[in-house]
């Protein structure tokens, strides 16, 4: 009876979804017959009044714009009020009343502010991190909006670049889990709910490979290593559904990704079979002038024909599309098409039945920044943590002595909620000062020293401070803020050190060539582990730092990232345990810049080297070790987990037969605590060079002190494939290994031959 149902379930869900298509079909059909050109065009610019921009230019005459009908969306503005204003110039002023859509940089949280995306990977926890997508969608629709521009999918291996803080790290398997659970979240089951916003897959593609990590710098890549490790997290976006992609800055293969036809069209449409519309980046289209490819009608054209649908502030669909089908520079089929694509979003968005349905009034006093929202941030962002060193059990902290809380970072509500927070408001967040008074309780005696700047470097001061004073210059000198620090430390039990980067040291256009903690602090630092006394460094960093002194000489170190509007309370819970950190990091540390690009999925090279100590005419340094200071999957925990061997249910299949690869994990320690359990599979000889090992699955186990749990993993030849040199997703024959552990340098290892 089941068996059968299912089938007709389905069915019926089909014809359901076509009588639908149909419907909106009709719809957008019967509408565009009575579209001039000028009004097909119009739907195509994307229009910001201001706000939070991310480049020189600001649309001018955005109403009178809207009226004729040249406006098909607006981002940039928020609040049910002021959005209603500008639809209603467009429902009730222009000629055909089309509603426009509502965008924004909705990136980790809205008015409640989650961990940095960065921050957020390293739970390893689709589920959390999809309740915080689907948290950030109700919160922006109730702030009037439909639209949002996230989530940022792209890899980068390089800590240099300031906007591996967007994303999800270096590995494609966990960016795919990720963008999957962030389209989710936002979107719903159809983002026709007025809780539900169109996601917006970006950048498209590969602008996390930026050369030297230079921020909208050139990109260079082959096919294979472009479909391996870059593409699959836009991909998995595209088969979750995602409404809209952005494209991005750079190029691909000598071609701007915002004009490139392969890319947009051969790939995306073509290949993965996208429906949605594609966006621009800002001014992406002008900007191909800089890159070289022609004037502002050629570069217009060249995007529009290239499969790019709605420009991004630019205007030069606006102002050059007319004259370019004019010309037979772009056809009138290129319009249609990217007219009817952004239309089909509005329709799927529910805005021809009710234009106004994401401006309810009372929505934001009961749907924003509520107890609940905020509970929920801190307890994801205390799963955002990641443990990097805890020498003899120096945390968790007691409850009871004095603790010296010092650093430029303990006492700033400014510098928790991260980069591109838009719509987040800084002083709502929590300093860990008053996370630490919150949870310490009142046998906890707290003093308090800033101890240094986060900078003293007027040049990066200023260049950090430029979206706001993030970095603040004390009036006492250096050595006066580290006396007073060294004075605090000397009546504490223990030191908590607050220190790294100000908010906007990492995110768009804050590359840093020196990834270490600022000189200022990293004196401070010093002063302090020379007391003699405990220190614990909490970290604030949107990228992996270089941490070499620091692991050497800091006994405790934990990685907070920019935890978001509940940092301080969820940085508290972890210091004093009332959560045990579970974070693993999801992009590996360099022990130098030199080291970078530095990440675990490399390739073995002709002369591969395997050891600590310097061998000559292998492939390693004169200078520093081949490995990073901490690997990918890397984070502990207060307990201890043991992994038993991996065990294989066989170690010959054949064809599609099915491997299950099960191990035992123990907690070993006294605390509970929660364990990521990472998957690699090793395919030392195939037809072309493939890493050292890939990440295929993880599994989390929550375990009591001295329990110990079976973890199963099954494994089918869906893991062993590859893209081979046709580009072919295939598998080849041979033997692999099966790797198990808690990050992808410690793991156990078992062998299987895999016949066709
Ligand atoms: C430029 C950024 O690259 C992109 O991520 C963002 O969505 C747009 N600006 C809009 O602010």
């Amino acid at each position: 009876m089941k068996k059968r149902l299912l089938p007709a379930i389905l069915l019926m869900a089909c014809l359901y979804g076509h009588a639908q298509d149909a419907k909106m079909n009709a719809f957008v059909a019967n509408l565009m017959a009575k579209m001039t050109l000028d009004e097909k065009i119009g739907q195509l610019n994307l229009v910001t009044p201001g706000g939070a921009v991310t480049g020189s230019v600001v649309s001018q005459g955005v109403d009178e714009n809207i009226r004729k009908g040249a406006v098909g969306g607006l981002f940039g503005i928020t609040g049910p009020e002021k959005v209603r204003k500008a639809q209603e110039i467009a429902v009730n002023n222009s000629r055909l009343h089309i509603p426009l859509i509502f965008g924004l940089d909705v990136i980790h949280g809205h008015r409640t502010i989650f961990p940095i995306p960065l921050g957020l990977s390293c739970s390893w926890d689709t589920a959390l991190i999809r309740k915080s997508a689907s948290i950030a969608a109700t919160e922006a629709t109730a702030d009037g909006l439909n639209w949002a521009f996230s989530p940022m999918v792209d890899i980068a291996r390089d800590a240099r670049w300031g906007r591996i803080s967007e994303g999800s790290g270096e590995d494609p398997f966990l960016g795919a889990q990720i963008a999957k659970a962030m389209v989710q979240g936002y979107q719903g089951k159809d983002y026709s709910s007025a809780h539900n916003v169109m996601a917006c897959v970006k950048h498209f593609a590969l602008y996390g490979a930026a050369e030297a990590g230079r921020d909208y710098n050139t990109v260079d890549m082959g096919r294979v290593k472009m479909y391996e490790y870059y593409l699959p997290p836009y991909k998995a976006a595209v088969d979750a559904g995602v409404g809209s992609v952005m494209s991005s800055f750079n190029e691909i293969d000598g071609v701007p990704a915002t004009g490139n036809k392969w890319l947009l069209t051969d790939l995306l449409r073509k290949q993965w079979g996208f429906k949605g519309f594609v966006v621009s980046d800002y001014t992406s289209i002008s900007e191909m002038i800089n890159h070289g490819i022609g004037d502002l009608q050629t570069v217009s054209a060249r995007a529009l024909s290239a499969g790019l649908d709605m420009d991004m502030v630019a205007e030069g669909f606006l102002s050059t599309t007319k004259k370019s089908l004019a010309e037979g520079k772009v056809t009138q089929k290129q319009i249609d098409d990217a007219c009817r694509r952004i239309l089909e979003a509005k329709y799927a968005l529910g805005l021809f039945t009710d234009p106004y349905r994401y401006m309810d009034d009372t929505r934001p006093a009961k749907e924003i920044l509520t107890a609940d929202t905020r509970a929920a941030a801190r307890g994801i962002a205390a799963h955002s943590l990641v443990l990097l060193k805890n020498d003899q059990q120096t945390l968790p902290l007691q409850k009871t002595g004095t603790i010296a809380l010092v650093g430029p970072l303990a006492d700033s509500r400014r510098n928790m909620l991260g980069t591109w927070s838009v719509s987040g408001d800084y002083t709502k967040s929590v300093s860990l000062l008053e996370g630490i008074k919150n949870v310490a309780g009142s046998n906890v005696n707290i003093v308090y020293a800033k101890g240094a700047n986060i900078a003293d470097d007027s040049m990066l001061v200023k260049r950090a401070n430029a979206l706001g004073v993030e970095i603040e210059t004390d009036a006492k000198s250096p050595a006066e803020l580290i006396n007073e620090a060294v004075a605090a430390a000397a009546k504490a039990d223990v030191i908590v050190a607050a220190l790294g980067e100000a908010a906007d040291m990492t995110g768009e256009a804050s590359s840093r060539s020196d990834i270490n903690i600022p000189e200022s602090q990293e004196n401070l630092l010093k002063a302090l582990v020379q007391t003699g006394k405990p220190v614990v460094l909490v970290l604030f960093n949107g990228r992996p730092l270089t941490l070499t002194w620091e692991d050497k000489h800091v006994p405790a170190i934990l990685d907070a990232w920019f935890a978001g509007t509940e940092a301080g309370n969820a940085i508290a819970d972890v210091l004093f345990g009332s959560y045990n950190p579970s974070g693993k990091i999801t992009a590996s540390f360099p022990r130098n810049v030199g080291q970078i690009p530095v990440y675990y999925n490399h390739k073995n090279t002709g002369r591969p080297f395997h050891g600590e100590d310097f061998a000559k005419f292998k492939s390693d340094y004169l200078d520093v070790p081949n490995e990073p200071l901490y690997p990918f999957g890397y984070g502990l925990s207060y307990t201890s987990f043991s992994y038993g061997e991996v065990k294989l249910n066989k170690t010959a299949l054949k064809g599609n037969e099915t491997l299950t690869a099960t191990i035992i994990v123990t907690n070993t320690g006294k605390y509970a605590g929660e364990e990521t359990v990472q998957l690699y599979i090793s395919d030392p000889v195939a037809s072309l060079t493939r890493a050292v090992e890939d990440l295929k699955g993880f599994k989390k186990v929550y375990l009591q002190p001295g329990e110990s749990k079976e973890v199963v993993f099954t494994i089918t030849t869906n893991e062993l494939k590859f893209y081979n040199s046709n580009l072919q997703y295939d598998w080849e024959a041979g033997q692999f290994f099966v790797r198990i552990g808690s990050n992808s340098r410690d793991v156990k290892s078992a062998e299987v031959l895999w016949s066709k």
